[in-house]
């Protein structure tokens, strides 16, 4: 490039920078003063009583401790230098044996004779608290088994873009939804003495340019949407928290006052520890990223090569010189010990027995339990049935032929863990690729599934596994009672590329020619029925409305059983109750946010993500949120809104913790209502219950604040009760930095989606 240009061009980058920061105070919050370093401890806003004996006992024995061996305590040795993706050393002295910290949300990777368990996402479709609690108990069993002191799960990014890689590890498009998933996982890992580590914070909502970008959200935005997972966490005690690749506001994440002392510590009470992704980018304060309330580098190293560490010595030099002072690390130091003794991890918690980068060392110890028959269940009540015409479902028993068509029916050749974290989409599509997956040590195929099933009640199964051959599949359809065709769609991390797709997936199109591949069927077949096994939503406009296409099964990503699960959906033997959590659109133009190409992602949509922006907008989706057919039918009755408490106000208290008051989130109005199986199987219902506010409010038409998973047997009915709080009405005023009701009539819809009113009232507030 010759001079004139270049100077040209910096000089057009000066002047796009200065006239962009002039539409950027929009999204700015403002909070630029200095930073707090030692963020208020108030205990009232954790867990009753949790933290205050182990910060007690834990600030003891750090100030036995030497400044080294304070800094040890918050640097990671350094990438594959022990046996997990994350190590801190051990300190005998304290007898404090180190830490391992390992991913991840699906399975704990690196490791054999583990579960990979249904995604994140899939948890959420299920709708249903226990089996989210339960998954979350039985992969903390599995990492505690292996050693692992910290689980680098559960992920609670929004589901923001439908393209985003990382969609599948997280619960949806809904703060609410996401929050419950959050809370019932954080409280299923840490419940037997497991750490876990809330990521990643905040705004880490794609993987394009995840570690230069500047995710730009207005303090409402945030507060309402993107900040609740991490409230619910720590709600439910979360001990650790992963500050995000990302900037936030211009500022990366892990050094950002305004997020971590700010947000995080006081306005959440957060007590325990912050630790970097791993080899985060940093700026501007790097190793003084302490004073703005990061209390641990990982993987240790800063970069990817080299062995600089922004902690470590530069740390030791920092505190030495008086930068970061000494009462800051001894916080550092303090929160990290606190976490450990909290979690008991001091009394008789298992050694690490396998290691990430030479499994032969390893001493391979099965800690799968009996996970499977969970993996199972949850597999089939996380499938979201879409479509069912002509009594298509549950398979009866006058389909004594069946086709399969499509490589998603059948094994990968090569293996279930042929490609490294699951780069490849072959086979059975069981999770997505990246940090957040594991190594399978089975994986049924629906093929397998489906033959041993065909077999036991003398049918056949005829099967194409080739998704191009469409002259084989054709052939393989013909004049079966049922054909089945499998499409998929697959995304992941950003660190790996799969069939061009770099993390972020290039559009919300079927891989392989899927569309092509169910029209193909639908042509020579009447009983057509689509299996998607999907990362998130896919646009199905090509084929949706053909009348052949009887059924729809919407699979998400169901971890190691997946072939079982659907058997369990296809003959009726588990009656589908997964719903959608996020929208399936007509088009890709119709949702509020896609992946931002540039440094700066401004969240321009604001509140209005995923159906919040279809209802404002009034676009009809293919399929709403919460959607999901069942082999029964429910009919609702008899709402009534019923205020508990009374009237003490409507504006909350601000300061530390305030974002947790008891006020805020008390049982404030209680809703009840029945619903009825009317139909002559038994069925598992999800009422949701959207509330509709004043305009005053200035909020999405409707939101998300309660929901059920409720088990009715046929003709009988069930009563269902749910609690809204002061905080389902409020909205954050950012100017008055404290959330406020606005006062005024509340609609309150009751029904079996976003878009479905089967019963409605109001509320004065
Ligand atoms: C980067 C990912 O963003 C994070 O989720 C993961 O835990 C770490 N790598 C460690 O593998």
């Amino acid at each position: 490039m010759n001079t004139f240009f270049f100077a040209l061009s910096i000089a057009f980058a000066i002047l796009s920078t200065s006239v962009f920061a002039l539409h950027k105070p929009y999204y700015r919050r403002g909070h630029h003063g200095p930073a707090r370093l030692n963020t208020p401890r108030t205990d009232s806003t954790n867990p009753p009583g949790k933290w205050a004996a182990a910060t007690n006992r834990a600030k003891g024995v750090v100030s036995t401790l030497s400044t080294e061996d304070k800094v040890a305590l918050a640097t990671g040795i350094g990438w594959q230098e022990g046996p997990c993706v994350g190590n801190i050393a051990a300190i005998p002295s304290i007898n404090f044996p180190g830490l391992c910290l390992q991913d991840g949300p699906g399975g704990v990777r690196f490791a054999d004779l583990i579960s990979v368990f249904p995604a994140g996402i899939n948890a959420a479709a299920t709708f249903n608290r226990n089996l989210i609690r339960d998954r979350a108990l039985a992969l903390g069993a599995e990492f505690k088994a292996k050693g692992v002191n910290v689980a680098l799960a559960p992920g609670m990014n929004m589901v923001r873009s439908p393209r985003a890689g990382r969609n599948w590890e997280m619960f949806g498009t809904d703060p609410y939804l996401a929050g419950e998933g959050s809370f019932e996982t954080v409280m299923g890992l840490q419940a037997n003495g497991l750490q876990a580590c809330a990521k990643h914070f905040i705004n880490n909502e794609q993987e394009t340019n995840r570690q230069s970008s500047s995710s730009n959200v207005d303090d409402r935005t945030t507060h309402e949407i993107y900040l609740h997972p991490f409230l619910k966490a720590v709600q439910a005690g979360v001990v650790s928290v992963m500050c995000s690749y990302n900037q936030v506001d211009e500022t990366w994440a892990c050094e950002n006052d305004h997020i971590l002392n700010g947000l995080l510590k006081t306005e959440l009470g957060f007590q325990g520890y912050v630790t970097t992704d791993w080899w985060v980018n940093m700026e501007k304060y790097k190793t003084l990223a302490a004073n703005q309330g990061l209390d641990m580098v990982m993987p240790g190293a800063s970069f990817y090569s080299g062995n600089v560490s922004y902690f470590g010595p530069a740390l030791i030099d920092a505190v030495n010189s008086g930068q970061v002072p000494s009462s800051r690390l001894d916080d550092m130091a303090t929160r990290i010990l606190a976490a450990f003794y909290v979690q008991g991890q001091d009394q008789a918690y298992p050694a690490v027995n396998f290691d990430s980068w030479n499994p032969a060392n390893g001493q391979h110890v099965d800690v799968r339990g009996d996970h499977g028959n969970l993996i199972r269940k949850i597999g089939a009540a996380s499938t979201v049935l879409l479509k069912n015409s002509r009594g298509a479902l549950p398979l009866g028993d006058g389909v004594k032929s069946l086709a399969l068509v499509g490589s998603d029916a059948g094994p990968n050749p090569d293996g279930p863990n042929s490609c490294a974290d699951r780069s490849c989409n072959i086979g059975i599509l069981g999770i997505g690729w990246g940090s957040g997956t594991a190594n399978f040590t089975y994986l049924v195929d629906p093929l397998s599934a489906i033959t041993a099933k065909a077999r036991s009640i003398g049918a056949n199964v005829a099967s194409s596994l080739s998704d191009y051959d469409l002259v084989a599949a054709r052939n393989a359809s013909m004049g079966k009672d049922a054909a089945l065709v499998f499409i998929t769609s697959d995304s992941g991390e950003g660190y790996l590329t799969v069939e061009g797709n770099p993390g972020d997936r290039n559009n919300l199109y079927a891989w392989h020619g899927g569309d092509a591949l169910v029209n193909t069927v639908a042509g020579v077949n009447n009983n057509t029925i689509v299996v998607v096994h999907a990362v998130g939503a896919i646009i199905m406009e090509a084929w949706i409305d053909h009348p052949n296409v009887t059924a729809v099964i919407h699979a998400g990503l169901q971890g190691q059983e997946a072939g079982n699960s659907l058997v369990d959906i296809l003959w009726g033997d588990v009656n589908p109750s997964g719903r959608l959590p996020y929208t399936i659109a007509k088009s890709p133009s119709d949702y509020s946010a896609d992946i931002g190409p540039n440094h700066d992602v401004d969240y321009t949509e604001g509140l209005y993500l995923d159906y919040r922006w279809f209802d404002k907008q009034n676009i009809s989706p293919r399929f709403p949120f919460g959607y999901g057919l069942s082999y029964t039918t429910f009919a609702y009755s008899g709402l009534a809104i019923n205020k508990l408490g009374g009237d003490d106000g409507y504006e909350a208290p601000t300061g530390p913790g305030s974002s947790l008051s008891g006020w805020l989130h008390d049982d404030w109005i209680v809703v009840t209502f029945a619903v009825n199986n009317i139909g002559p199987v038994d069925g598992t219902e999800i009422p949701q219950l959207y509330l509709a506010p004043p305009d005053s409010s200035n909020s999405p038409p409707k939101q998300l604040r309660g929901f059920d998973s409720v088990f009715i047997p046929r003709y009988a009915s069930s009563p269902v009760r749910m609690c809204l709080s002061r905080y389902s009405f409020a909205v954050w005023n950012a100017a008055n930095q404290r959330w406020e009701i606005p006062r005024g009539t509340y609609g309150v819809r009751i029904g079996a989606s976003s878009r479905d009113g089967k019963l409605s009232g109001s509320i004065e507030i």
